[in-house]
């Protein structure tokens, strides 16, 4: 893992995060008054982004190429949203979870953490591989991660922020020291493609960072999260869940599709955007001007010209925007553009960094990050790379092992179970089971 600096910055946040207003110098100097307490007390944790990788489908398509398929044009999507082209997964084998371990795999490697060492794998998505068992799954075995718990995270765009605030709660808490955040979408197969007024927007993707414990004072230091449930209706899938299960009708009539009221989502992102980046800064102890970079969710230029820009009067050359090259990939926006930025040289340690997003839901969110890990590219020697291949491709037969054992206890019969002696099962020995019977021999 990157050596995390303790470089003395100024205006050291006074707090270590939302909710806690005890400083560190406090701490200390009560710590030091009581030497058996030292011992006994437990140390601050922090929650440090050590890793970050992200990766897009091949195919891009242009707002050019849109134009064969919809009533638009390139100057109207350019004008309205900023966006030039978006990256979509073509090949069926394209999957959120595949693209979502490929951008893991890439932000273990920047941290040179192996798999084995993640305590937890939160994966947002609004477009999960299933309904169940969740993606963040799917993920944990296509990595090797066996000591990881992984589930998903629903808050749609605004789901990565929301992931970082529950694995730095649960870094603070103790109950991990490394958690593996990803934000992995492919919505081009949740969007109807004869709909204008959304099928320009979104593009897939996916973005990882792990999150990692220190003792260095720093890292995710505020957060604020937010919903109104009311405006559900204004960006919905409706169909497919238990509102509305699927059938051949929901089918027929595009109920399995993204719907949207553009303008409503549009006037509800500019007043949230600017609000929660406000409020997370507040809890950092931060003012706007001590910002150096905001990456906002990417949806639509607009919105983070009238927010970020025009209501917090944050300068364009701190607020990284990259949405021209992917459109909307929603919770993996801000990950794949956080990667862009370190890419462009736009982020260094010591910088004050806030991620802010907006999504269905409706939900904000937004974090506060006093950034302290290097940023320069470590050249992995051929020996790590082929180890940590032969990983992965251990990673992948263990998989295949575990599903042939479990193939092998369904077919074979069961000598221990009452009535299913080899060759003499009796059907009603199941239902038997089932009511607690004992079975006679
Ligand atoms: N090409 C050409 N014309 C279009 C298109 C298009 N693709 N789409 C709409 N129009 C037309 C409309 O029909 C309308 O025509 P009319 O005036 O004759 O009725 C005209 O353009 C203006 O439409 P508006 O809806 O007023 O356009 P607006 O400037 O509001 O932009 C947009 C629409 C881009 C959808 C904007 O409202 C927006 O970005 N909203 C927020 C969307 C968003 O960020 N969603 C986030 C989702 S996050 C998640 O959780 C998945």
């Amino acid at each position: 893992m990157p050596e995390i600096k303790q470089t003395p910055v100024a205006n050291e946040p006074a707090s270590n995060g939302a909710g806690s207003h005890k400083s560190d110098a406090n701490q200390s100097a009560a710590v030091k008054e009581h030497p058996v307490a030292d011992a006994l007390a437990p140390r601050a944790r922090y929650a440090h982004i050590v890793g970050w990788g992200y990766h897009v489908p091949e195919k891009v398509i242009t707002n050019h190429d849109l134009e064969q398929i919809v009533d638009t044009n390139d100057e109207w999507i350019r004008s309205r949203t900023g966006i030039a082209e978006r990256h979509v997964a073509a090949d069926p084998k394209e999957t959120s979870a595949s693209l979502a371990v490929i951008a893991a795999r890439k932000a273990l490697e920047v941290a040179d953490v192996p798999a084995s060492k993640i305590d937890l794998i939160i994966c947002a998505t609004t477009t999960p591989e299933y309904a169940f068992p969740a993606t963040a799954c799917v993920i944990q075995d296509a990595l090797g991660a066996d000591n990881a718990g992984a589930f998903d995270l629903s808050a749609a765009c605004s789901g990565f922020v929301y992931a970082l605030a529950m694995a730095r709660g649960q870094i603070m808490a103790g109950d991990a020291e490394y958690v593996l955040v990803i934000g992995a979408e492919t919505l081009s197969r949740i969007v109807d493609w004869t709909d204008r007024e959304t099928c320009i927007l979104f593009g897939d993707g996916a973005g990882a960072v792990l999150v990692a414990a220190s003792e260095v004072p720093g890292g995710i230091v505020a957060v604020d999260l937010g919903s109104d449930g009311s405006g559900g209706n204004t960006l919905i899938v409706p169909a497919g869940g238990s509102a509305m299960s699927t059938s051949l009708e929901t089918v027929s009539s595009g109920m399995h599709y993204l719907k949207m009221d553009g303008k409503a989502v549009f006037r509800f992102a500019t007043r949230v955007m600017a609000a929660s980046t406000r409020k997370v800064l507040e809890r950092a102890g931060y003012t706007t001007d001590e910002v150096d970079l905001v990456v906002p969710h990417q949806a639509n230029i607009r919105i983070i010209q009238n927010s970020v820009l025009n209501q917090l009067k944050i300068p364009a050359d701190k607020v990284f925007v990259n949405l021209e090259k992917y459109g909307n990939t929603s919770t993996a926006s801000i990950p794949i553009a956080l990667c862009e930025a370190i890419e462009a040289g736009k982020l260094k340690p010591g910088y004050k960094v806030v991620f802010v997003g907006f999504g269905a839901g409706l939900t904000w969110a937004s974090c506060a990050i006093d950034w302290r890990t290097p940023v320069e590219k470590q050249a992995a020697g051929w020996w790590k790379n082929t180890r940590r291949q032969a990983t992965y491709s251990a990673a992948a037969a263990r998989s295949m092992w575990k599903r042939a054992v479990r193939w092998v206890y369904e077919v074979l019969p069961d000598p221990e179970a009452p009535g299913r002696e080899a060759g003499k099962e009796t059907p009603e020995a199941p239902v038997k089971e089932l009511a607690g019977e004992r079975t006679k021999e």
